[in-house]
């Protein structure tokens, strides 16, 4: 059965046909009303969300197919002390596709290994996000028409950002591109993914603690939050949340095409008077992150026969 688990699961033209089809949904809504008439999507959601989950259910609305779910651990019978193998194995009798979001590292893929039906990781702990990925990578590709020959900054937590981590691998795929990494140094980025991504794949990569140097360089700039409930005490957390506050003034050296992401939510690394400039594209990444999630629901049941 395909699941998505990582964003390494999908080829390079399997994403490329996953852009076709989201920009197609974008283009002719109407085509798809129905496409997934009769057919449940269920939201295992052990973690807060607000976009992922809706627009994995916005999706799967979209696309005439019903959806059912829970949004908090509390609510499942996890609490219970159910094992995440016989709860894939429970709603693979009730649903057609899971999208499951876990504080655990792996546990979508323990369900993925466990199901009947296809699995979406909605996120895994610190790990992998890989749906963000393809909001992300559907976002560069409107913006900047091409994954080649494009200088990226990360600022933020690096650490413990899985949209990160993901976004990284996918990009180590395309030629020429350069991989700015901006953050703290207690949230650089894992040493994994230094070694296994970058380095495997020959991208250069530099890192910084200052992002107003690495500006004026920068094709696009994914800002991030730092990930609160990842951290082991409070303190460590109030003393590194507000390293980076993007801001008017600091885009002043910024080229004039760029592209501002961030995965959402927001909490004070980007001001709200950033919002109105051209560049800010957060709020299309959330839009383009339900059509993406169209195109990989459509692709996986096709896949799976369904
Ligand atoms: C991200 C996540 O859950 O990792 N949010 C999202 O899915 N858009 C980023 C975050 O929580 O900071």
């Amino acid at each position: 059965m395909r699941s998505l688990i990582d964003i390494l699961d999908l080829s390079v033209s399997e994403i490329d046909d996953l852009i076709k089809t989201a920009n197609d949904i974008i283009d002719n809504p109407k085509a798809y009303s129905d496409r997934c008439r009769g057919k449940k999507l269920a939201t295992l959601f052990f973690e807060p969300s607000t976009r992922t989950r809706l627009s994995f259910e916005a999706a799967m609305y979209e696309l005439g197919g019903n959806v059912i779910g829970f949004s908090e651990a509390q609510s499942s019978s996890a609490s219970k002390g159910e094992s995440v193998a016989d709860t894939a194995k429970v709603i693979s009798c009730y649903a057609d596709i899971i999208a499951m979001r876990h504080p655990k590292e792996g546990a979508p893929l323990v369900a993925a290994m466990n199901a009947t039906v296809p699995v979406i990781n909605a996120g895994d702990g610190g790990h992998n996000h890989p749906t963000q990925t393809l909001a992300d990578l559907l976002t560069i590709q409107r913006e900047k028409g091409s994954f080649e020959n494009l200088t990226v900054g990360f600022c933020g937590d690096l650490k413990f950002g899985r949209t990160v981590h993901s976004l990284i691998c996918a990009l180590s795929r395309y030629s020429g591109i350069k991989v700015i990494l901006i953050s703290p140094e207690e949230l650089k980025l894992p040493s994994y993914v230094k070694k296994d991504v970058l380095a495997k794949n020959g991208i250069y990569y530099e890192q910084t603690q200052d992002l107003e140097s690495a500006m004026p360089q920068l094709d696009i700039l994914y800002m991030t939050r730092v990930q609160r409930e990842r951290f082991f005490n409070e303190e460590d957390y109030l003393r590194l949340k507000d390293s980076y506050i993007l801001d008017p003034r600091k885009l002043k050296n910024a080229k004039s095409d760029l592209c501002i992401m961030h995965p959402l939510p927001r909490v004070n690394e980007i001001s709200v008077a950033v919002d109105s400039d051209p560049r800010a594209c957060y709020f299309k990444q959330v839009l383009y992150g339900k059509y993406i999630r169209m195109a990989l629901i459509l692709k996986l049941l096709e896949e799976a026969g369904k």
